[in-house]
């Protein structure tokens, strides 16, 4: 090999380890912006700046009442990271196109309140302690702050997308649960979807399930406060339904990858469900193969969720199937349906980056 070769091979080489080097201190300072997120969200920094101008610290410590030192610096990372506009002269500025995003808690598109500031020392050796083990953990053990954090989120996506564009695209269903139906949410979690649905078919029956008793215990208080009389909540897993009744419509949104038994589930669902009767599943979207996910540019967060939450519920018990968040894709979903004995699967895409919707019947 000549010098000159060689040269270039090794400024190459320094080239990529540079390049690699800045990836990974990117995450670690993606970390700490995320955290800084988490706190503004907290503190009300971005509703106070929303729609404001251009913002001293000062100005902002004088809306907020919180220090204005300790609001420099922090607005300092922010406009580093450029979540907030620098306007020169130390002020700065929550852009137009931040509001929905970090400000608007009643906008679908609310994200703010996903930052959870990091995570517990307790919940990362729990998390190692299951590479260990096999074993993860369920939703119930993460308590009752892992029930709400998206409720208002569920519930602007209840009220306005699959109440009033949803449920008219499946076959039949709008006119049952008009009339009166009897309809199951498995796997309820904070219940935002069963109540809303539950005030928009008074005439129907409600029955909301979970095996989560923080769950089950928010929606029983939510269906209070909303003066509910047509829902009913039970503390049980899908495998095993609490009650022998036969449904018009079965809903199972966002649970089926986070089922330890999901084939027994979904024999459970065959069973319960009538014979004209309608099971309507959400479930991430994702394709079969890692390989076409690729593309997904949040596709290491999604596995992070995985990790944390949905495949740590999958594996909660020995033997459980452990699909994962991107685990429940078309391909799986038609075929664990048919298995149990459905024929009918219908994919809906409703134009929901994140999930997919699927239309079965017997
Ligand atoms: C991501 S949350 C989704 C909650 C709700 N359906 C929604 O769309 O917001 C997943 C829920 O599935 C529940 N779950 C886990 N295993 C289950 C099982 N075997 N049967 C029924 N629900 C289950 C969890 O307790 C949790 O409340």
């Amino acid at each position: 090999m000549t010098d000159h070769v060689q040269d270039d091979a090794t400024r190459k080489s320094g080239d990529a380890a540079r390049q690699y080097a800045n990836m990974i201190w990117q995450y670690r300072q993606a970390e700490t912006i995320a955290a800084m997120i988490h706190v503004g969200d907290k503190l009300g920094l971005f509703k106070a700046m929303a729609d404001a101008g251009p913002l001293s610290a000062d100005e902002l410590a004088a809306k907020t009442g919180l220090h204005p030192r300790w609001l420099l610096e922090w607005m300092r990372l922010q406009a580093a990271a450029r979540v907030l506009a620098y306007c020169g002269d130390d002020r700065f500025e929550l852009p137009r196109e931040a509001s929905d995003l970090l400000a608007n808690g009643e906008a679908s598109g609310f994200a703010a309140s996903s930052f959870v500031g990091g995570h517990p020392s307790g919940q990362l050796a729990g998390l190692m302690e299951s590479f260990r083990t096999g074993i993860g953990k369920t939703y119930e053990s993460d308590g009752m702050a892992a029930v709400t954090k998206s409720e208002g989120r569920h519930r602007i996506a209840a009220e306005r997308s699959v109440i009033p564009k949803m449920i008219p695209a499946l076959e039949g269903v709008a006119g049952k649960l008009e009339n009166g139906a009897l309809v199951a949410d498995i796997g309820c979690g904070d219940g935002a979807l069963v109540i809303a649905l539950a005030k928009a078919y008074p005439r129907s029956i409600f029955h909301a399930m979970d095996p989560s008793r923080f769950a089950v215990e928010h929606v029983a208080v939510r269906a209070v406060e909303t003066e509910l009389t047509n829902l009913r909540v039970f503390v049980a897993p899908a495998e095993r339904f609490p009650l022998p009744e036969q449904y018009d419509l079965i809903i199972t949104f966002d649970c089926m990858h986070d089922m330890t038994q999901p084939q027994a589930a979904i024999a459970e669902i065959y069973r319960r469900l009538a014979d004209d009767g309608t099971w309507f599943i959400k479930d991430i979207r994702s394709k079969p193969k890692f390989e076409d996910n690729l593309r997904n540019p949040m596709l290491a967060m999604m596995y992070g969720f995985s990790l944390f939450t949905c495949m740590a519920s999958a594996m909660s018990e020995p033997g459980g199937a452990g699909l994962g968040t991107l685990g429940f894709n078309p391909d799986v979903a038609e075929r664990m349906s048919r298995k149990a004995g459905f024929t009918r699967f219908k994919l809906h895409d409703f134009r929901d980056p994140g999930n997919l919707y699927y239309e079965v019947r017997r």
